[in-house]
């Protein structure tokens, strides 16, 4: 996930330098590991940092880059470290052109080695390079530079946001698959971003691009063309939110975008995976580890809960794992040794408790591997390899999406390390965003919400693979609404918690197949006996819809992958209950997004 900013206008020389890092601050929540723009006059000046907006803003000052037309990007990786030259605007070998790009193109391997074969030079990691050499291989066959552009995306097979400048030229070219893509329709000019707040305090009028559309943008002029080039006929939208709310893209809350954004967010963490296990080949991080004798993963907190069903994954498939709170982890305690794989799941890859177990394991001789979310976190540095979850940028202090991408990375991550492929789990990957699509679509979540509202307490029970999801649901109660919640596995309610359970506490149970559904219900009948209302999160494997007051549906899928779905229908209850308490709930109180203190 990154963003991207072009303007072209009339606002004045300099202005335009000025609306791009303007837009580049509106887009920061979409990426901050590196930022660039590219201005286009009789030839182009590019300038990019590693590093956040202000890094780029030092490196701008007193630079005296003027044009009329203009692009920007602010990354976050996917292929190539950050750094100045992975940093967006890509250009070709002459300057003639210049490319910002959000998404992730497929086939830029087989493009490059063409490319390169013909004598194309390269700079930089990235997928995107292959764009601006595209355009300049088709310039030199002698194409006029809009179809140069068209040429080149007619190549790109993936997912593609993509703007470009050309030297001489007043004009920005653009066009989107499957990556958002908005223009702003300005009295001073026009403007195309990733999203709204790139350009809010320009203009409030837009026209959002589907999927196959160009669009050339002049100062005077949009249009919008479909891939024969035939003009469509576009409609232009007022958007109504305060520049404030605008990175929020029209949510209340950046938790409940980022609970929206969980179906891209699977999409972009399985990218090239899911064909990877249907070869059946490991290339990812894990290629050429064997299997190592002992698995032991280290985490805190939410992540604690994705190392949990991570451990009951490789179980599964022979390997012994346990998971570990990365606070009460002791290499001296527990048998650690060369052939011990420690894997850190961390979103932040910065929490300190897990890093200091990383270092102790990495200091013992053990391999260590970091799930993590950010590329060139300290995790991802310090771990022997790392593995990346590639959720995008998550706000809400409460982790949403990286959980669910946690939870996917681990699937991608059992089947690779012990080379078991099961082609059902595989195609229920795929099955997956789109049914997670239809939960988030289809939810009761807010009517429960709304019921139970002034419960005494929450509690959340589930076995097998729901059981980490159970324990996941409580943390999210509790740190969003300051209510009691608790999660345990359904079997452990009769060893003492029932004690607690009244008419006044809800009991949310998750019964999914392949998790002892037959014995879930029966922890279900205990807590009815004793008064309680029980909301039911299932798949429909049973009958217990007969003892349950609501029913949060989930669609059916691999055992395995039930408590991904399931797991959603519990965040939004969280954020249903607490959006109506008042919450402060993308900062709550007391709460930090990366915890770097013991
Ligand atoms: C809860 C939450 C925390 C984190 C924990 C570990 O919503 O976000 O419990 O999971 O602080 O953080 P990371 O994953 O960055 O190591």
């Amino acid at each position: 996930m990154c963003g991207i900013i072009g303007y072209v206008g009339d606002r004045g020389d300099t202005e335009v330098l000025e609306v791009l890092m303007d837009g580049l601050s509106g887009l920061e929540y979409r990426g901050y590991d590196s930022a660039g723009v590219a201005v286009a006059n009789s030839s182009i000046a590019v300038r990019k940092r590693e590093g956040d907006i202000s890094a780029l803003e030092s490196a701008l000052d007193g630079d005296d880059v003027d044009g009329t037309a203009g692009i920007g990007h602010t990354r976050w990786s996917t292929h190539g470290p950050p750094s100045d030259v992975n940093a967006h605007p890509h250009t070709d070998d002459d300057d003639r052109v210049a490319v910002v790009h959000n998404g992730i193109i497929e086939n830029y391997q087989p493009l490059r080695d063409d490319l390169e074969s013909r004598g194309y030079e390269f700079e930089s990691e990235t997928d995107t390079e292959v764009v601006p050499h595209l355009i300049a291989d088709a310039l030199a066959d002698g194409c006029d530079r809009e179809r140069a552009f068209r040429r080149a995306i007619d190549r790109l097979e993936g997912s593609y946001a993509i703007a470009a400048v050309f030297s001489g030229c007043e004009t920005v070219y653009a066009a989107r698959d499957s990556s958002p893509l908005v223009l702003g329709i300005g009295d001073d000019g026009h403007y195309l971003a990733s999203d709204v707040p790139a350009f809010i305090e320009y203009t409030d009028r837009v026209i959002y691009l589907d999927d196959g559309e160009f669009a050339t943008i002049e100062p005077d002029s949009v249009v919008v063309t479909d891939a024969d080039g035939t003009v469509v006929d576009t409609s232009i939208e007022t958007i109504e939110w305060d520049p404030e709310d605008a990175g929020k893209s029209g949510y209340d809350h950046y938790m409940l975008k980022e609970i929206h954004e969980q179906p891209t967010a699977i999409r972009q963490c399985l990218h090239e995976r899911v064909v990877e296990l249907e070869r059946e080949i490991a290339v990812d991080s894990v290629a050429s580890l064997s299997v190592p004798d002992r698995v032991q993963l280290v985490a805190c907190g939410t992540s604690y809960h994705a190392a949990l069903y991570g451990t009951r994954l490789l179980r599964e498939r022979g390997v012994p794992a346990t998971a570990f709170l990365a606070s009460e982890y002791d290499v001296d305690a527990v048998p650690v040794d060369r052939e011990t794989l420690v894997i850190g799941v961390t979103q932040s890859g910065e929490t300190a408790d897990t890093m200091t177990a990383l270092r102790e394991a990495n200091s013992v001789g053990a391999t260590t591997l970091a799930v993590t979310n950010v590329v060139g976190s300290s995790a991802a540095r310090e771990c022997d390899r790392a593995m990346y979850v590639r959720a995008g940028p998550e706000i809400g202090v409460a982790a949403t999406k990286t959980f669910v991408s946690q939870q996917i990375a681990l699937v991608v991550l059992a089947s690779e390390l012990t080379g078991e492929y099961d082609v059902d789990l595989v195609g229920a990957l795929r099955d997956l965003p789109g049914q997670l699509q239809s939960v988030l679509d289809d939810s009761r979540a807010r009517t429960v919400a709304e019921e139970y509202l002034d419960a005494d307490a929450y509690f959340f029970i589930g076995r097998s693979y729901n059981a980490p999801v159970a324990l996941e649901g409580a943390l999210k109660m509790k740190e969003i609404t300051y209510k009691h919640a608790e999660g345990f596995a359904a079997g452990e309610l009769k060893h003492g918690p029932l004690a607690l359970v009244t008419d006044r506490t809800p009991v949310f149970a998750l019964v999914t197949e392949g998790a002892n559904p037959t014995k879930t219900i029966g922890n279900v009948k205990e807590v009815e006996t004793r008064g309680a209302p029980v909301v039911a999160v299932t798949d429909g494997c049973s009958d217990v819809e007969r003892y349950a007051d609501f029913v949060l549906e989930v669609p059916e899928t691999h055992p395995a992958l039930a408590p991904v779905l399931a797991n959603v229908q519990l965040q939004l209850v969280s954020y249903w209950v607490a959006n109506d308490l008042g919450r402060s709930i993308d900062k709550p109180r007391n709460l930090a997004k990366s915890v770097t203190v013991e």
